[in-house]
């Protein structure tokens, strides 16, 4: 095979090894992909940590790219994204602060580039990109490279544009996802950050070795963990089976929950066509409260119990929101007894650390919205209006 340019000159190619066969891409005895792309989770996060820990236990990135010296001066982490990679975003803050004890911003792609965000070469600019074509995030890039910023991007497609703009990139090897809707790429994006979150903290000695390699054991048995939500997802579907009938449904959730809340009711939006909405829990009383009446389904999703201010702070709001008639749908860790009470469903989660939760807690909300909008009869491949990539502004 030869490449050229248009004029027939020919092209320089970088060769790079394809890590997936044609099945990859094909149903395999699932209705449709995006079921397929859903049970393929454990596997897809078990892919996106391999060969990133060396013999001595400690990260290493090949393809960061940007030197241990330069991640040392960054004072300042800016990640844009959009959708789905913009949730995924929003918890690497929380993982960024807590272990690499660095500022972080979180910026939709599209509002970032039109604002005077203050850049500099001591900034490390994350984007990230299922697809790595997403104009709105190409552009914010750009953007952040005129301001000298460093650039990292995190990106399932490899050899896409994203990648090849950036100085370094952490690929989630998530294999083709096909379904518009984001399912496995959000949860490798996840594996993805808390990986440059704990690398930025070895390298910059914000945890000691034995802290980063403890975490990383922890997020070596997230496959298993995600396995066993699978395993337990029959009640789920009939819970979303009952409720295709509902206008609206409200997600809650406090610290990395509230992302799982957004990302919930962003697949209920583009599966459904249901009005969806994802709040703070914190935030209800400044508003949203008003909106629960009687019978309207409220997800919520509550942190483990070691996180004990957050935890209790949330039963408190399943009890408000209930005493108002909201039909309370609960997501809590197994043996927590405290919600039972107050739920009208209870979906049970394995035990994990409070920032690692969403890589577990977001499984039950996707089959629930795969599953409702299937309920009504729609194509969950290629809901209305909607494209698996979006390159134009
Ligand atoms: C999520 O289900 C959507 N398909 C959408 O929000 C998507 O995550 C967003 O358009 C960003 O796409 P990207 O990851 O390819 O940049």
């Amino acid at each position: 095979m030869t490449v050229t340019d248009f004029e027939g000159r020919p092209a320089e190619v970088n060769e790079y090894h394809v890590d997936w066969d044609v099945s990859a891409a094909e149903k395999g005895g699932y209705d449709y992909f995006m079921l397929k792309e859903i049970a393929e989770q454990p596997r897809a996060v078990a892919d996106t940590l391999l060969g990133r820990i060396g013999t001595d236990g400690r990260l290493h990135l090949d393809e960061m790219r940007i030197a241990d010296r330069e991640l040392r001066e960054v004072d300042k982490v800016v990640i844009v994204a959009c959708g789905t990679a913009n949730h995924a975003g929003m918890i690497a803050k929380y993982a960024i602060e807590h272990w690499a004890g660095l500022p972080c911003e979180v910026e939709l792609a599209h509002e970032f580039r039109y604002r005077d965000a203050i850049l500099s070469p001591t900034t490390l600019v994350i984007a990230i990109s299922q697809s790595g074509e997403t104009m709105d995030t190409l552009m914010a890039v750009r953007h952040a490279r005129e301001q000298k910023a460093k650039l990292l991007a995190v990106c399932n497609v490899n050899g896409s544009t994203l990648p090849r703009e950036c100085d370094g990139v952490l690929y989630t090897h998530a294999g083709p996802e096909i379904a518009v809707a984001s399912t496995k790429a959000f949860l490798t994006q996840l594996v993805a950050v808390y990986l440059i979150a704990l690398y930025l903290a070895q390298v910059r000695g914000t945890k000691w070795g034995d802290e980063v390699f403890a975490m990383i054991q922890l997020l070596e048995r997230m496959p298993e963990k995600v396995d066993k939500v699978l395993e337990t997802m029959e009640p789920v579907r009939e819970l979303a089976r009952s409720l295709a009938n509902e206008r609206c449904v409200l997600f809650l959730g406090r610290h990395v929950g509230f992302p799982v809340a957004l990302e919930g009711a962003l697949k209920l939006k583009e599966l459904a066509y249901m009005h969806a909405e994802g709040f703070a829990a914190g935030e209800l009383k400044h508003g949203p409260i008003a909106l629960i009446e009687e019978g309207l389904p409220v997800v919520v999703i509550v942190p483990p119990r070691a996180r004990d201010v957050l935890h209790d702070k949330i039963v408190s709001n399943i009890q408000e929101i209930r005493a108002r008639g909201a039909r309370t749908i609960v997501i809590a860790e197994e043996g927590d007894e405290s919600v039972e009470p107050y739920a009208d469903t209870l979906i049970r989660l394995p035990a994990v650390p409070t920032l690692l939760q969403p890589l577990v807690a977001t499984v039950p909300l996707q089959v629930f919205a795969c599953e409702l909008a299937t309920a009504k009869g729609h194509d969950v491949d290629q809901p209305r209006n909607l494209a698996k990539s979006v390159t134009v502004e």
